[in-house]
């Protein structure tokens, strides 16, 4: 039985402050759900200072990026290992956001997992496709050429973590009908099943999630919990979405 996993990816907001505030908010709120793993990506200048906050908690810590060298020349990157010592288990790979404005190409990706599992982080592979390849239908090239992109090479796989984020439903208000996105989780369990004989994977589903449709998303057969943007930046939206997860678990 796949366990539900709620990731709130807080992106480019939030000072420390703030999310010191922000993440002793998620601590207190969520206490007491232990049927949901929890977890929430700061920015990188706030990882430390969340760690102090929610270290004794259930709730865990990941990144939004990292670089797939261990160390160097390589001017405002951040390595695998600074995450792994400052209490990152995981690390967001691939994002839309990457891809569109830091023209990440689906071979950085690649690199990208397997330098985040070398250092024993657990990477959370984002894939999705622009409304334009929607409506052009080609939603499941694109999704099925980003999963093989990203595990191309790999081993070690069963830890991944997936995210099918449809590009026009990020940060829209517009989200997939529940069933259209389980086809696609569907798709993505199908490929890595019979490509890479990998049968327990995680699959969460990122964009516009919020509390009022968490649980129609969540309840789908393929769709083991969310990645959160806008609605991971308050703590009650946050945590009535890991309640409408834990109450379908
Ligand atoms: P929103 O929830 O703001 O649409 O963002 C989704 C996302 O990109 C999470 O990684």
């Amino acid at each position: 039985m796949r366990r539900y996993l709620i990731a709130g990816n807080w992106k480019m907001n939030k000072t420390n402050n703030e999310a010191v505030n922000l993440a002793k908010r998620i601590f207190s709120d969520s206490q007491g759900i232990e049927k949901v793993d929890i977890i929430i990506c700061p920015p990188f200048t706030a990882i430390a200072p969340v760690y102090n906050v929610i270290k004794d908690s259930n709730i865990r810590l990941g990144a939004q990026n990292m670089f797939y060298e261990n160390e160097g020349a390589y001017t405002g990157e951040i390595s695998g290992e600074f995450l792994k010592s400052i209490g990152c288990e995981f690390v967001i790979i691939g994002h839309s956001e990457r891809r569109k404005y830091f023209n990440e190409t689906d071979v950085e990706v690649n690199k990208k997992v397997k330098k985040s599992m070398a250092f024993g982080l657990t990477p959370i592979v984002c894939v999705g496709e622009t409304l334009e390849e929607r409506e052009k239908g080609k939603t499941e090239e694109v999704v099925k050429r980003e999963i093989v992109g990203a595990l191309q090479g790999q081993t070690d796989m069963d830890k991944i973590i997936y995210a099918y984020e449809p590009i026009w439903a990020i940060g829209t208000g517009k989200t997939a009908h529940p069933e259209d996105a389980n086809k696609i989780h569907k798709l993505i369990r199908d490929i890595i099943k019979t490509d890479f004989r990998i049968d327990e994977t995680r699959i969460l589903y990122g964009g516009s999630v919020k509390s009022s449709n968490a649980e129609a998303l969540m309840s789908q057969p393929d769709i083991d919990g969310s990645l959160v943007g806008g609605a991971s930046l308050d703590a009650k939206s946050f945590v009535e979405i890991i309640k409408a997860a834990a109450n379908l678990s």
